[in-house]
């Protein structure tokens, strides 16, 4: 079992807390935890997700202040994949 506060132990959870901060995904932060936890786990299993792909890992995570696509973009950032279409809803 792996949790939050080990989830930078690995290289995909190291890229998604990266990507979070580089991107800026957190406002209260209430739902994170539970944000970068979906998205490593996705990562590990789809390393090059489509939106698709990343709103369907993600739909289970509500997140009240609405980061949704900010959150896309950081997933794809960590994946290293192009995000010019990430903020568009
Ligand atoms: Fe506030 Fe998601 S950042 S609930």
């Amino acid at each position: 079992v792996t949790t939050i506060e080990a989830i930078g132990a690995s290289k995909t959870g190291q890229a998604v807390q990266k990507a979070w901060l580089d991107v800026d995904v957190m406002q209260c932060g209430y739902c994170q935890a539970g944000q970068v936890m979906a998205a490593t786990a996705l990562l590990n299993t789809t390393p090059k997700p489509t939106d698709k792909q990343i709103d369907t890992a993600m739909q289970g995570n509500a997140c009240r202040c609405g980061t949704y696509v900010r959150i896309r973009e950081a997933i794809k950032t960590a994946a290293g994949v192009d995000t010019k279409d990430s903020r568009e809803v």
